[in-house]
């Protein structure tokens, strides 16, 4: 073990805080070491701790004494990622030697102390190699991503953003209050992680998909304004913008409309955007979601762009091409994108957006270029000359552009050109990646067919208040209801989701028999709910943020994983800690469990 005298822990400064007019200072700091340069009779180490990097310079005079000496030996000795304190005066590089890419890079230290606190064996990867090497390795040796810079900034900068949250909310009167871990379904609609109970043998505690029905039930008793940064817990397939457990800022207020809580959500993404660094507009547009669909074919419409939907069923039904005409005939839709210059796209482009739009359920990706002489290739030739021309005049295409359309129901239509127009845009380049475009999403419609199960799902859950509510609509004409709720988006990216929520049971009632929740299966599934609905609920809605997200998009990050400091693989296994695992017989008889199948080794 090195040995080291506790005074050389008192750091003076950070690795990231001296400036040219610290020049004179003597200073400590203590970091690791990010690189040595050895010149013979002159060693430079460059020292990095979260905060930055300084570089600490030893040399050796000629007529050095012991103890200078052994200080020279040890840096010289010193190698990467070894934990140094080291005391030393600041002095200015000189004018030819200024780093303008580092803070500290007008000055470095002239060492006259140094103090191995430890050593390390050679790393598996150096920090700032990592993208040299694959993410299951950063995540195994986590501890070494963390000392790198941009994944260090990251979690800063989402501690400042959830202090923002806090602050704000505080602020305003909201109470942080803690909701239970071990509970029971939430009404999500993803699926549960499951906790075995030992005390209840062959029962099982679920995790939370969020404190909804908590958040409810202290608006029911009277709490009127809560919030909480909280781990909320899903068992989806997972992708770049969702993980297994994510954190969510929940909030419910009580005595609130829709416009309340839009506002208050306004008012901390504001916050965050400031700790961020990033504008946030003045105005945030609403866009009913009939309109998002119609226009850019998602509920979470990129508006750093437009390339929007064209309708243009109305100009090819008779047009004798049958690919359109059917599915016009079946009540579907024929909708186009005019990616602008398109016509220079190649053969095999044009056959990996195909490719695209099949993966999203198109039977086919019907195309023609705009040409000097008329439209030219794909199904131009399915188009006369005055279908041709009524095409231009709606979308406006222009010679060196292409047309791209989908046919099918309406569903499809959306899913696919939507799915296009997002990679449209990105390989088009349509828009600044640094720019933020934001809009609420209203007016969803408070249910949803399912073709497969032939019922009605709730667009968000079955506790949100539907939009002048009238039982006669519900029943007749339940897709045309609208519901109370709204959803915060960003480039494209769904950051916020809530609603106001029912209060009154009727109401409730008449929703749970449209989505044919039985009154039993009801109280089964959410008992606690329905029985302090009945005790003096107050008109009460939320929304909860995805911190997760929205630490992503401020950071500028692709993926949750650059913004989680112990994040999942998209298989949701830790590699860190190798979670999960298998468990030893006698956990699991304790639990009454036994595996029937054991795990295969990966
Ligand atoms: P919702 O299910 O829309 O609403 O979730 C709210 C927000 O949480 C984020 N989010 C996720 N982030 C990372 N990984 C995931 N797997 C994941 N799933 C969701 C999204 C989303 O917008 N109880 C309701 C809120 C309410 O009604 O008040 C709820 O959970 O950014
Ligand atoms: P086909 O007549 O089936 O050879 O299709 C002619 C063109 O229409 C091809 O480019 C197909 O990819 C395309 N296509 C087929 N079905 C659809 C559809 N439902 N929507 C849009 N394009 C389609």
């Amino acid at each position: 073990m090195e040995r080291f005298s506790d005074d050389v822990l008192k750091r003076t400064h950070t690795c990231g805080q001296l400036r040219a007019g610290d020049i004179g200072q003597h200073v400590r700091l203590c970091g690791w070491v990010k690189s040595y340069r050895d010149h013979g009779g002159v060693v430079f180490i460059d020292l990095r701790d979260r905060y930055g990097v300084t570089q600490v310079v030893y040399d050796l005079p000629e007529n050095a004494d012991a103890a200078a000496q052994n200080m020279y030996a040890l840096a010289r000795a010193a190698r990467n990622e070894w934990v140094l304190a080291i005391g030393g005066t600041v002095r200015s590089r000189g004018e030819d030697r200024i780093n303008p890419k580092l803070p500290t890079g007008e000055i470095e230290i002239l060492g006259d102390a140094i103090a191995l606190l430890n050593r390390s064996e050679t790393v598996p990867f150096e920090p700032d190699e990592f993208s040299k090497v694959g993410e299951e390795l950063r995540l195994k040796y986590r501890f070494i991503d963390i000392r790198r810079p941009e994944l260090a900034n990251a979690l800063v900068l989402r501690h400042r953003i959830a202090k923002a949250m806090r602050d704000t909310l505080s602020d305003e009167g909201f109470i942080e209050v803690e909701t239970p871990f071990l509970t029971k379904s939430t009404p999500e609609g993803a699926r549960d992680f499951l906790v075995p109970s030992r005390l209840q043998l062959g029962t099982f505690y679920a995790l939370p998909q969020s404190p909804q029905l908590f958040k409810q039930i202290l608006m029911v008793g009277g709490m009127d304004k809560y919030f909480q940064i909280v781990r909320c817990f899903r068992d989806e397939d997972l992708r770049a913008d969702r993980q297994p457990e994510f954190t969510q800022l929940d909030l419910e207020m009580s005595f609130c409309t829709q416009q309340d809580v839009m506002e208050a959500v306004t008012r901390v993404m504001r916050e965050v955007c400031k700790v961020s660094g990033k504008e946030f507009p003045e105005n945030v547009p609403h866009m009913p979601y009939d309109e998002a669909m119609a226009r850019y074919g998602t509920d979470r419409p990129d508006l750093r762009f437009g390339l929007e939907l064209q309708d243009v069923g109305d100009i090819v039904s008779d047009a004798g091409f049958k690919v359109f005409s059917d599915a016009l005939t079946a009540g579907g839709q024929v909708k186009c994108l005019v990616p602008s210059g398109g016509a220079k796209f190649t053969r095999k482009e044009i056959d990996e957006y195909t490719a695209l739009a099949t993966e999203f359920g198109a039977k086919g990706l019907a195309w023609c270029k705009v040409e000097a002489g008329g439209f030219a290739g794909g199904v131009a030739k399915f188009l006369s000359p005055e279908v041709q021309q009524a095409l231009r005049e709606r979308t406006g295409a222009q010679e060196g552009d292409i047309l791209m359309f989908c046919a099918d129901r309406e569903a499809v239509v959306a899913r696919v050109l939507g799915a296009l127009r997002t990679r449209l845009g990105r390989d088009l380049k349509l828009y600044d990646p640094k720019s933020f475009a934001w809009c609420w999403v209203v007016d969803f419609p408070l249910v949803v067919w399912d073709e497969g199960e032939k019922r009605w799902f709730s667009v968000h859950h079955p506790f949100t208040m539907p939009k002048d509510f009238d039982p006669v609509t519900l029943q007749a004409n339940p897709a045309a209801i609208k519901s109370k709720a709204y959803d915060l988006v960003c480039n494209g990216v769904e950051l916020g989701g809530g609603s106001i929520r029912i209060h009154d049971m009727e109401i409730q009632r008449h929703v749970f028999e449209l989505l044919g929740i039985s009154e039993e299966e009801a109280h089964e599934k959410f008992d606690f709910l329905m029985t302090a609905l009945k005790f003096g609920a107050p008109p009460h809605g939320g929304l909860a943020l995805g911190l997760d997200r929205i630490v992503m998009m401020m950071a500028g990050g692709e993926s949750l994983r650059d913004v989680i400091a112990f994040p999942k693989t998209q298989r949701g296994t830790c590699p860190l800690t190798n979670a999960p695992g298998p468990v030893d017989e006698r956990q699991l008889s304790e639990l009454d469990i036994r595996v029937i199948t054991p795990p295969t080794k990966a």
